[in-house]
């Protein structure tokens, strides 16, 4: 918890070293990727649905004949999933059985303050409880939620607690992409393991976390129909960067990202996703014969040390059967509000400690957060531009703004035309030197919200600050 909070952020301990599980044992390919389970309201009345779910420890077999004590909603590890619609209220009643601080955030959604999961706005530990109304009035997204006690969330995070909120509505609805079976959330993030099974976790512990879990295996293997698939990827780690690519090197299309589906289809053969990211895309497997394998690899090298041969793998595709698809991507999927004129410009910039030591603090124009500090106010529907610039000569960061779904105008210079910067964000990357301009309308609620570097460790290092709409 927050004992661990100023430790050396690029290395890792000695100590953690000499006992930690030796990740070269760890099989690949040989635990099968589990299909996250849907949470089912506990009553539904109207247009909203109720649920109560209970974040509490629990074992999970994550590595084969071991189990790992996590700390997950409902006990589930990774998390589980919550179906909503556009329009219907999903009110959430949370419950803290940990024995620390929690926060839950939606992360990407529009809502008010009172039930945004910011991170002063804690459930006390050994039973707090707060009940979170959703009123989803946004379009679809590919949403989650996750810890956010300020100074917890990023132990939190990666001892489980992360789940899944997929938000449809009609213009979702009504195209004719891969659904049911062949549409599976994927969460992918990295871990550090002791050697009896259980987590690892040391502040800023970037290089040691070499083990790759999709959706909470190490390295699994998912079997498929020889047809097209859609996958919703969410880069759920709290540091690593993923930039992954088909081990054939075959293009695949992305259909969406963070903030719901692309105008257009973008075919691509690799696919970039910062920690927080989320990408939306259709793999179609019908030229592979039954028998095929294919890996989903990682070309992100990580700092340095970082073993490519434990890191650049993350899953297998196992083609073992033929299936009709009737499904299609179309060539128009939705159409993005159009970008009113912006009225504020604003310039923000992220920089850490780059030389790592015991005490890494991380800043946004030169502050650590301070939780009664306003940052930044912002009138009522405003259009802001914000160039986010990321000072250090190293440390990759990136940059979430909670309320709104943003447009990212530029990256250094040069206008986004397509890909994974053009659809809604909420997160974009923001590597080292790198300087990205977004847009963003504040619109629907008033209050006080965070914007901050989504690697977890750099914001509870201090890399987050409020905004206020007023
Ligand atoms: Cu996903 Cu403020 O966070
Ligand atoms: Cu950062």
């Amino acid at each position: 918890g927050g004992a661990g909070l100023l430790v050396p952020a690029l290395s890792p301990t000695a100590t953690a070293a000499a006992t930690d599980l030796d990740p070269t044992t760890i099989p690949q390919f040989q635990q099968k990727m589990p299909v996250p389970p849907v949470l089912k309201p506990t009553s539904v009345s109207g247009t909203t649905s109720y649920y109560d779910v209970t974040m509490k420890e629990a074992n999970a077999q994550i590595l084969p004949g071991k189990l790992t004590r996590v700390r997950a909603y409902n006990g589930v590890f990774p998390g589980p999933v919550i179906k909503a619609e556009s329009g219907q209220r999903v009110v959430v009643r949370q419950t803290n059985a940990l024995g620390v601080p929690v926060s839950v955030h939606l992360h990407g959604a529009h809502v008010p303050e009172s039930s945004d999961g910011s991170p002063m706005d804690v459930l006390a530990p050994g039973g707090g409880t707060k009940t979170y109304t959703y009123p989803n009035d946004q379009p679809h997204a590919n949403l989650w939620f996750h810890d956010h006690a300020h100074h917890e969330e990023s132990e939190n995070v990666f001892r489980g607690l992360t789940g899944f909120y997929l938000l449809t509505d009609s213009v979702e609805k009504n195209l004719n992409l891969p659904s049911g079976s062949y549409d599976v959330p994927i969460a992918i993030r990295d871990a550090r393991f002791h050697d009896a099974g259980q987590f690892a976790y040391t502040m800023g512990d970037i290089a040691g976390r070499t083990v790759i879990l999709a959706n909470g295996k190490p390295w699994p293997y998912f079997e498929v129909a020889a047809r097209k698939y859609r996958f919703r990827l969410y880069n759920t780690a709290n540091v690593r960067f993923f930039t992954l690519k088909l081990s054939d090197g075959s293009p695949f299309t992305q259909i969406g990202t963070d903030g719901g589906l692309l105008e257009k289809p973008y075919t691509t053969t690799s696919l970039a996703l910062s920690p927080g990211e989320r990408a939306d895309i259709v793999i179609d497997f019908s030229k592979y014969p039954v028998g095929t394998t294919l890996v989903v690899e990682n070309t992100e090298p990580g700092p340095p040390g970082t073993p490519m041969d434990l890191v650049g793998k993350v899953m297998q595709f196992r083609v073992t059967r033929t299936a009709t698809d009737t499904s299609t991507v179309p060539a128009t999927l939705r159409t993005l509000p159009a970008l009113p004129a912006a009225t504020v410009q604003r310039n923000i910039e992220l920089l850490m400690d780059e030389t790592g030591g015991e005490h890494a603090q991380a800043y946004i124009n030169g502050k650590i957060y301070e939780m009664d500090r306003i940052d930044t106010e912002i009138q009522y529907g405003a259009t802001e531009i914000w160039t986010v610039h990321n000072a250090n000569a190293r440390a990759p960061h990136n940059f979430h703004m909670h309320l709104v779904q943003f447009r990212v105008l530029e990256r250094n210079g040069q206008p986004v035309v397509s890909g994974n910067d053009s659809g809604l964000k909420d997160t974009v990357s923001v590597k080292a030197g790198e300087t990205v301009k977004i847009q963003a309308t504040f619109t629907g609620y008033r209050g006080t919200y965070v914007y901050h570097c989504h690697m977890f460790d750099h914001a509870a290092m201090g890399m987050m600050a409020n905004f206020r709409v007023v």
